[in-house]
């Protein structure tokens, strides 16, 4: 049993077509095992989340009741791109495990609305939002280290609270980033091997052999989007993370929540008086993010 699926070239070569399709069910089992294991991990392993200070109340009165997380823009796009997500998934997969229909063209479409999708987001958070706001920093490797060793009952400082986002979610981001453009960019290729309305069909445009390895990046990328969406609807539906997928529904966290996952330093809130910052709290944290 190969991974890969091979045919003869009319030169007798031997090339892959595309991945073999029961990595569609092996993609599937890992993201239910991921399932299995967190939940067990949460339920029966992991220790009640500490962190290293909290706020003084002058603070915690100036920050609002609602704290805005997520532009109306920023809702628009997610919410487009999960769209365009699942349907690239159903109409990819759902023919090979057995449920035939003519999918090419609802799959290449939603394809593009996809790749548009992500060159707005590129340029929405490159230009209008907080570029780095999504990637890891100092703080967040020494607190991850700072968790691993408490986890294992080792002398350690609790760790800060978090910045706009927590570690894993910055990790995730950089998973789908890599995923989603391998997905992206072999699709907008392949786009030449079926009818489109963006440019005429060449399937000359490649040798036999890089057209196969193309095929086979796309199927790779797809099956891993398989596990990795599974993963990312589970967080959004556990319940100590629905304050979370609520704002990318309207927008706002609790000031409760804010003030209990998120450090206002790290994480400054846009009050009427401008972005709110605590002083004294967690200056160790202000110095190590440079
Ligand atoms: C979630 C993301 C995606 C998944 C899971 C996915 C999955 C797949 C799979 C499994 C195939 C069949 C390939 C084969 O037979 O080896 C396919 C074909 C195709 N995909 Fe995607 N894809 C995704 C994103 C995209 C994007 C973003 C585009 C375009 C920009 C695209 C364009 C195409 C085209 C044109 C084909 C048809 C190729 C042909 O029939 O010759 N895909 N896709």
């Amino acid at each position: 049993m190969g991974f890969l699926e091979w045919a003869r070239s009319p030169w007798g070569q031997n090339v892959p077509i595309h991945i073999a399709w029961f990595l569609i069910w092996v993609a599937i089992i890992a993201g239910l095992l991921f399932f299995i294991v967190h939940a067990t991990y949460l339920r029966y392993f992991a220790k009640v989340k500490e962190f290293a200070s909290s706020d003084s109340p002058l603070i915690a009165a100036r920050i609002p009741e609602r704290v805005p997380r997520h532009s109306l823009t920023a809702r628009l796009f997610h919410w487009s791109m999960a769209a365009s997500m699942f349907t690239l998934l159903f109409t990819a997969f759902l023919p090979k495990v057995g449920i035939r229909f003519d999918w090419v063209t609802y799959h290449w479409i939603a394809g593009a609305v996809l790749t548009c999708s992500i060159l707005f987001h590129v340029i929405h958070a490159s230009f209008f939002m907080d570029f780095w706001a999504i990637w890891p920093d100092k703080i967040d490797a020494r607190d991850a280290q700072r968790r691993v060793l408490r986890f294992f009952g080792k002398a350690a400082p609790p760790p800060d609270r978090f910045a706009k986002y927590p570690l894993e979610n910055k990790l995730y981001h950089g998973a789908i980033i890599a995923t989603g453009l391998s997905a992206i960019v072999t699709g907008v290729f392949m786009m030449f091997r079926v009818r489109t309305i963006f440019f005429p069909r060449n399937p000359y445009l490649f040798s036999d052999m890089t057209w196969g390895m193309m095929y086979v990046l796309h199927g790779l990328a797809g099956v891993g989007l398989i596990t990795l969406i599974m993963m990312h609807v589970y967080f959004g539906l556990r319940p100590e993370k629905r304050a979370i997928t609520k704002s990318m529904i309207y927008g706002w966290m609790s000031r409760d929540f804010y003030l209990k996952e998120h450090d206002p330093t790290r994480w400054p809130v846009e009050t009427s008086a401008g972005p709110e910052r605590s002083h004294g709290a967690n200056a160790e944290g202000l110095t190590d993010a440079g």
